[in-house]
């Protein structure tokens, strides 16, 4: 049978980067930060001044993408493309929105479904992003839905921007974040839902410690 999975989705600033890798931390099992792959699409789509239309050069771009994920102490890993260290273009406000953008186009999704399930190998795999339960792996072992009110989002956001030394304005974050929501959430293909089988934890004014533990609790259960 195939290596488990536990699918970890909602949106933007949910906590999802964070409790994934907590958890990975705690079981040892591979991780799939799928937004990181629509975010790279986004920064090798930016290079070549390919706009949202041209859906023939995003899917083949899609499909060559030579993405490289690097083990970094402590923190994320890091990214690269083509050799080259994205990391931080990566973690750009203004790569999130062209990523979410270009994650619209059915075609595009489709082309980076078989880079995302090949993460899947024991002894598991951690899935964060918009579609792992629903779509990319509809049989996950565990699926976990988290949310957080728009507000306390942007301010986890400001937070970690700040951190980065990125900056950023707390009110345009908020108006960019509900932007992104909804553009996320009414697409037609893959939009963001939780699925049916899911377990929806809100984590507004909860701690990180509380919701890892959860979820180790929900794993420990099932494997
Ligand atoms: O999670 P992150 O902010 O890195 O994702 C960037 C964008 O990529 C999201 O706003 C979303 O539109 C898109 N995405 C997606 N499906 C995923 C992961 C990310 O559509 N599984």
């Amino acid at each position: 049978s195939p290596a488990p999975v536990l699918t970890v989705d909602g949106p933007g600033g949910s906590g999802k980067g964070t409790v994934c890798r907590l958890v990975q931390a705690r079981t040892g099992w591979h991780l799939l930060d799928s937004g990181a792959i629509y975010r790279a699409l986004a920064v090798a789509a930016d290079r070549r001044g390919l706009s949202v239309a041209e859906e023939a050069e995003l899917v083949d771009l899609a499909h060559d993408l030579a993405l490289e994920f690097r083990p970094d102490e402590g923190g994320e890993p890091r990214v690269l493309l083509a050799g080259d260290d994205i990391t931080s273009a990566l973690r750009a406000e203004q790569t999130g929105n062209l990523a979410s953008q270009l994650a619209v186009v059915p075609a595009v999704r489709q082309a980076l479904l078989a880079r995302q399930r090949a993460f899947r190998a024991p002894p598991g795999l951690i899935a964060d992003g918009r579609d792992m339960g629903t779509v990319v792996f509809p049989d996950a072992t565990v699926k976990v839905f988290l949310t957080a009110t728009v507000e306390e989002r942007a301010r986890r956001r400001h937070k970690q921007l700040k951190e980065q030394g990125v900056g950023g304005n707390l009110a345009d974050l908020l108006k960019e974040i509900s932007e992104r929501d909804q553009r996320d959430r009414s697409r037609s293909v893959a939009p963001l839902i939780p699925a049916e089988d899911a377990v929806v934890l809100d984590t507004t004014g909860a701690s990180i410690e509380t919701v890892v533990d959860r979820v180790m609790r929900l794993l420990t259960q099932v494997t």
